[in-house]
């Protein structure tokens, strides 16, 4: 390799105790009768909190039915989700975190008109709450990463990620970090507090689907090609309780960071995480980030056989993908699993009868902004600005972390894409998490271009008829300096204003910069291994819009309950029957509501405020039959939640397939049980939300006849008839639904559950934070 290494750092708090993991993982070999194990298998068993207690005494382990008790070893939290996650820990009364935290700021960023007045109005404006988290992380030994510091997920791959680690991130695109080969899972704040107080973290043991990687990407095609065109093959629900493990030559010949783009967007066909074998180029990033020793202690461990899969390993499911067929891949509008290749995607522009124009190209995220990507995308502009050409339409380039941006800076990288048009934008989530501050297109369909992950409604820019295409950054980039949606940069000109046309060549990067990376500006950084400062004051003030000291929800059962079913869920009256996609952005959108994350009272006001309601087909509307007089019948669907929460009326919602896809978001499940939501019955869940709702005392029972989720409406009655014998021990899957109709009919639905013998406590106890403190404290 040409690129200098990084000095150095001590790297004795981030390298894995690979001798003392391999002795766990050998233990749990000879319990499972020595069969050969994947990669995912290693990581998960190594990190078993108790192989005797989980194993011993011909215990089985299935995938995809067992569930595991975890050690994680870390945790990342983004100032969004941090705050509800601390709030949490700081309920449990501990004063220090079980494991090494790190807090950053970055989805509180907006991006309006470039990265340092941006980032000086976002400090301000969010000056409570960085205040908050800096004052906890100082209490409680956290590392803090500061407003400009950049993306969690690109900060974790460059400071934190380690072949073999397992570690949790309140993030949904925490599995970033697996381009180095570990298991990184995005959780709930719930999730997190249990590694931060060493509770044990639960698990159902994913199937693991081996992805086989022949051949070599060549041309235009990208790491961000190989994961478009594997959402298109998986779907959005293709993943769902999954690892995917990649493994074959194909790993071998890319980049580090491009592995980390696969890994990203494994969490868009709702995969549990995604790794990938220790390889070369691992080790080269491992010391170009300055942690050669943790490479050294990686290259000893893979020397065991622990950073790869056994010969003879079994996966669920094999899939093939021989990289030098792949083509650029166009994902999109609305979901991330509509997969055109590039060489068609002019035809289905045509074919919808789309405008054939882009309103704006955007590049970077934590998805696609290594020093790779960055250099792709400089050599195209290069190749244009000499033909004379500028970006058509706007074009935003987001840095993945201020170590990326300063080196980008100082191998002109950043000059390149400036002189054709581009606005550097500060390092952080922006217009990726809808913090874009974009006026001119309100309300009127149009298309964008990103490199970007994610693409929902609203997701960018608040507006619904915004179009967002997912591509390599290099395929955004071109097709910005065109302006049209049909245009193919590996065959089309683009005319020239002086006559005559410009073809592009194909993009050409680096993986590591050549002269090493540089840090920047490293008062952004934390403090190296912090330790805890108990007498720091961790300041809510009591009038604040901002933030809340969160109280326990209320047990369903027993005394002070008010409820007389003894240990059945109480009589809940159906709020509403959600219709179609209810990703956590419907449920709990983000944008402007980014800002009440640490205020549950505040941020409820959200709640479900884009879901159809499939009674009547309306966005945001609920009925509420027994209103008062002078109320109406029909009101937001937040509106009638408090209308119930007011009169002490617990309540369920009937849900469709993939219920809570998209992301970790745990206020998803917060702001319902904030209402007073009990259970929900769905066609499907996402695995994550499902998880969630279970931590914060909500029941999620899965129709068994999916038909029977038009036979329940608003204003029925629905109650649990034999939950009592779950909670007494019974091996039974399913749990019986006794509905009574608002017409008077009456009749039993079978449902199924997925609770564990622990999540039954969580419920029982109001919430899984209720039953940790309960430990705590005895
Ligand atoms: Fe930030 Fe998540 Fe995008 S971490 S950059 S919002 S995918």
């Amino acid at each position: 390799a040409t690129h200098a290494p990084m000095a150095e750092k001590d790297c004795s708090s981030i390298t894995p105790p690979y001798p003392l993991l391999i002795k766990k993982l050998d233990r749990v070999r000879e319990l499972l009768g020595n069969r050969p194990l994947t990669l995912a298998e290693k990581i998960l068993y190594s990190h078993l909190h108790d192989p005797e207690a989980s194993l011993s005494g011909g215990k089985k382990l299935v995938r995809g039915e067992t569930y595991l008790q975890l050690s994680p070893e870390r945790v990342a939290m983004q100032d969004a989700s941090a705050q509800m996650a601390l709030l949490q820990f700081m309920s449990a009364g501990l004063p220090r975190c079980a494991v090494p935290t790190s807090i950053h700021c970055d989805h509180l960023i907006q991006a309006n008109v470039g990265a340092d007045a941006d980032l000086q109005r976002s400090i301000e404006n969010n000056k409570e709450v960085f205040e908050f988290l800096e004052s906890a992380a100082r209490k409680y030994g956290i590392e803090f990463w500061r407003p400009g510091s950049g993306i969690i997920h690109q900060i974790v791959l460059e400071n934190y990620a380690a072949p073999g680690l397992l570690m949790l991130g309140t993030d949904s695109h925490t599995p970033n970090a697996g381009g180095l080969g570990l298991l990184a899972i995005g959780v709930g704040g719930a999730d997190a507090v249990d590694a931060m107080t060493g509770t044990p973290w639960e698990l159902k043991a994913p199937q693991i689907v081996g992805v086989h990687l022949t051949g070599k990407l060549n041309g235009w095609a990208t790491p961000k090609d190989l994961i478009l065109h594997l959402a298109g093959k998986l779907t959005v629900k293709g993943g769902t309780g999954r690892i995917l493990e990649y493994f074959g030559p194909g790993v071998f010949n890319q980049s580090c960071t491009g592995l980390a783009t696969v890994s990203n967007m494994g969490a868009e066909v709702g995969a549990t995480t995604s790794t990938f074998p220790y390889t070369p180029n691992m080790r080269a990033y491992l010391q170009a980030t300055g942690r050669a020793p943790v490479a050294r202690a990686a290259d000893e461990a893979a020397a065991k056989g622990f950073l790869a899969a056994d010969e003879g390993a079994e996966y669920d499911e094999v899939i093939e993908i021989n990289l030098s067929d792949l083509e650029p891949t166009i994902n999109g509008p609305f979901t991330p699993d509509l997969a055109t290749p590039l060489s068609r995607f002019g035809k289905f522009v045509k074919e919808q009868g789309w405008k054939d124009e882009i309103s704006a190209g955007l590049i970077g995220s934590c998805t696609n902004s290594s020093y790779e990507d960055m250099t792709s995308v400089a050599d195209l502009a290069k190749q244009a600005k000499a033909a004379g050409l500028t970006a058509k339409v706007p074009f935003l380039c987001t840095p993945g972390s201020e170590q990326i941006r300063a080196t980008m800076e100082r191998d002109e990288v950043t000059d390149v894409l400036q002189d054709v048009g581009a606005t550097v934008l500060a390092n952080a989530c922006g217009p990726c998490i809808g913090q874009w501050k974009r006026d001119d297109k309100k309300g009127e369909e149009n298309a964008i271009l990103t490199s970007f992950n994610r693409n929902f409604k609203s997701r960018n820019d608040g507006n619904r008829l915004t179009m967002n295409f997912l591509a390599s950054p290099t395929v955004v980039t071109a097709m910005s300096f065109s302006g049209k949606l049909t245009f193919n940069p590996m065959t089309d000109p683009i005319p020239l204003p002086t006559g005559g046309e410009f073809r592009f060549s194909p993009p050409s990067g680096q993986d590591l910069p050549s002269a090493g990376f540089t840090p920047g500006e490293t008062s952004f950084y934390p403090r190296p291994t912090p330790e805890p400062q108990p007498e720091t004051e961790v300041v809510i003030k009591p009038d604040s819009q901002r933030l809340e000291y969160l109280k326990p929800f209320p047990s369903h059962f027993g005394e002070g309950s008010g409820n007389p079913r003894g240990l059945e869920i109480p009589s809940l009256k159906v709020l509403m029957r959600v219709r179609g996609k209810c990703t956590t952005d419907h449920i709990s959108a983000a944008g402007p509501w980014l800002k009440y994350k640490g205020h549950l009272t505040n941020i409820s006001e959200n709640l479900l405020i884009t879901a159809v309601n499939d009674e009547g087909g309306e966005v945001n509307i609920a009925f509420d039959h027994e209103h008062e007089p002078g109320q109406s019948e029909a009101d937001t669907i937040p509106g009638v939640a408090k209308r119930f929460k007011a009169r002490n009326q617990p309540w369920a919602l009937v849900v469709d397939e993939n219920y809570g896809e998209g992301s970790a978001r745990e206020h998803a499940a917060l702001q319902p049980r904030f209402y007073g939501c009990a259970m929900i019955i769905a066609r499907s869940f996402a695995r994550i939300h499902e998880t969630n709702l279970k931590k914060q005392g909500v029941l999620p029972l899965w129709f068994v006849d999916k038909a029977d989720y038009s036979r329940i409406g608003s204003g029925d009655i629905v109650e649990t008839v034999d939950l009592v014998d779950l909670f007494n021990g019974a091996q039974t899957e399913t749990v019986g639904v006794k509905v009574t109709r608002r017409n008077g009919e009456i009749f039993t639905i079978p449902t199924r559950h997925t609770m564990s013998a622990d999540q039954l406590k969580w419920l029982r106890a109001g919430s899984a934070l209720n039953h940790i403190r309960s430990q705590i404290k005895s």
